[in-house]
């Protein structure tokens, strides 16, 4: 049986890595968050950290080549055989192209497109308040979805740190540059007919369950 793929797509803050994780623990497939990806090879001083970097600080998407062949390679690892979920990523018309061609070489199908929307005074909220796990990337808000104990991940133990790139600044280019960039892609996967658009207002609990329920989950 073919496995299938998920794609979660939406403005920075919808909660794409959010629920991209809760939906990889439901239904058992890697959650692959191209963000992450980048972070660490940022961290990491790798030569496609090095090349990342500025783009990263600056809200600008990284250039297509280079996301293109990290996202290709990581879909050919093994655990991707049955499938895989993936945030952030196609971002432009380019990477949906090479997307589409990797689901297909890979025998694989594209189960669902899922756009969360939301309003971008929400977004922002949401951003200012955001922690993630320098260990595993678990992301955690400080006053909607607070971990256990502060400054400290529930999964793992590791240390919280704020992203470099949540800075209002930066916040203002990352909208621009998904207004000009990826809306194009949503109104591309509207016509699909594989997209499901979900709100993303509301707790993540409540996001989670129209998520779930428009993908026949309970
Ligand atoms: P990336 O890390 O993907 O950033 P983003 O797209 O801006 O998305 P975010 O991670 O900010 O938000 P999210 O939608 O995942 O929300 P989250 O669940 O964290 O990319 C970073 C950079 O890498 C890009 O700017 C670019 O430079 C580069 N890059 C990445 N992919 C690329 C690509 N394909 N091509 C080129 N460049 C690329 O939630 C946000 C916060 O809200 C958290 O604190 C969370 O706890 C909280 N929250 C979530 N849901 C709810 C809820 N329902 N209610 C209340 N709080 C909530």
């Amino acid at each position: 049986m073919n496995g299938g793929v998920y794609v979660f797509l939406g403005p920075p803050a919808s909660g794409k890595g959010t629920q991209a994780e809760l939906l990889a623990d439901r239904i058992k497939l890697p959650h692959i968050a191209l963000g992450d990806i980048l972070r660490e090879a940022v961290r990491g001083g790798t030569p496609l950290g090095l090349r990342a970097k500025k783009f990263m600080e600056q809200g600008k998407l990284v250039p297509d080549d280079l996301v293109i062949s990290i996202a290709s390679d990581r879909f050919r690892k093994d655990d991707c055989r049955a499938g895989f979920i993936v945030d952030g990523y196609p971002r432009t018309l380019k990477q949906e192209k090479a997307i589409e061609e990797d689901v297909r070489v890979a025998g694989l199908v594209m189960e669902a497109v899922i756009y969360i929307n939301i309003d971008v005074s929400t977004a922002i909220s949401r951003l200012s308040g955001r922690r993630s796990c320098k260990n595993c990337g678990a992301v955690y808000h400080i006053k909607f979805n607070p971990p256990k104990t502060a400054g400290a991940c529930d999964k793992c133990g590791g240390d919280l740190y704020q992203r470099k790139d949540d800075t209002e600044e930066v916040i203002k280019t990352r909208f621009s540059v998904y207004a000009l960039e990826t809306v194009p892609l949503v109104e591309f996967f509207k016509k699909s007919g594989k997209m499901i658009e979900v709100s993303g207002e509301g707790t993540v609990d409540e996001v989670r369950g129209k998520i779930f329920s428009s993908l026949g989950l309970d």
